[in-house]
């Protein structure tokens, strides 16, 4: 199947406004029924209508080009080689739901399983990011403003390892078993001291939402987003949208955001002239063997 890549950026910047208006104008105490993992992994009403509004526009304009989201996966569906949809109507469910104004729609083209398009969206802040694969990555804050090319620093430092380092983190929605304790384990490390075994990085920051932590490391406002356990419409989008900014994005199955897969880990590392491949070293010493 052949995509014009760039008719599918400016339908997915189109459904993102009109995501953003019925996310602002939703109610955020209407849970939805659904079969969620616990009582954290919530799921409104709104998730489920602004997938409807974006899977029913995007059908329409593409008919040949799959869809994947967030609130219709099902067990058992894998993410395929032909060009896919990658969606999640609203990422950072549980600040929408305690209006804590950051969220966003999180809209990724996967071709070939790799991230070639992605928009994200908060609305709160009228604030954009796109990238399509090989054309750069930008950032608009308010519709009228000049888009930016990330990372938004012309000069970006070098990495200087994870003690200088801003983390994000996220708790994300397992507060048992494996994941949980794999999670305690890393954050205690990165904050604790060098005497007590950490790498005492410089703070830790958790927006909660995956994408707008991947954008913000591509952005070069962060310089790194780990979670275990993240889900491909977490990151679809994100992920182009850092590589064109010069980040990277390691993770326990390198390149493949395969929903079904067994690890689920994703590190993002910001643009930098040196370091980056330190860092990723780094971490992974810090998360042991433990893969998910
Ligand atoms: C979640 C958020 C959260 C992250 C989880 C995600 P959702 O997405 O991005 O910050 O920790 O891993 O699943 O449920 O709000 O769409």
């Amino acid at each position: 199947v052949e995509v014009d890549l760039q008719a599918i950026q400016d339908e997915l910047v189109a459904i993102a406004y009109e995501a953003g208006k019925m996310i602002l104008a939703a109610n955020p105490v209407d849970i939805a029924m659904g079969s969620k993992i616990n009582a954290v992994d919530i799921v409104t009403e709104a998730d489920q209508a602004v997938e409807k509004m974006v899977s029913t526009r995007l059908s329409s304009k593409f008919p040949e080009v799959s869809f994947m989201g967030e609130e219709t996966y099902k067990p058992g569906m894998k993410l395929g080689p032909e060009p896919t949809f990658v969606v999640d109507p609203i990422d950072g469910t549980t600040n929408f739901v305690h209006s804590f104004p950051n969220a966003c729609i999180s809209l990724g083209l996967a071709v070939e399983r790799r991230s070639t398009v992605g928009v994200i969206y908060n609305p709160w802040q009228d604030l954009l990011f796109t990238a399509i694969k090989g054309r750069g990555a930008f950032m608009q804050r308010g519709k009228s403003s000049t888009p930016q090319r990330l990372p938004l620093a012309k000069t970006p430092g070098p990495l200087n390892g994870l003690g200088e380092a801003l983390v994000a983190i996220e708790w994300g929605a397992h507060r048992d078993g494996p994941n949980y304790d794999l999670k305690v384990d890393v954050f205690r490390k990165l904050a604790a001291s060098k005497e007590t075994g950490g790498s005492m990085v410089h703070s830790l920051r958790s927006l909660g939402s995956a994408a707008l932590n991947i954008a913000c490391v591509a952005a070069g406002e962060m310089d790194v987003y780990w979670e275990g356990g993240c889900w491909a419409w977490d990151v679809c989008a994100g992920w182009c949208i850092l590589e064109e900014a010069g980040g990277i994005m390691a993770s326990g199955n390198p390149g493949n955001f395969d929903p079904e897969m067994d690890s689920r880990v994703y590190l993002a590392v910001r643009g930098a002239p040196s370091g980056q491949k330190e860092i990723v070293e780094e971490f992974w010493k810090v998360m042991g063997d433990k893969a998910l």
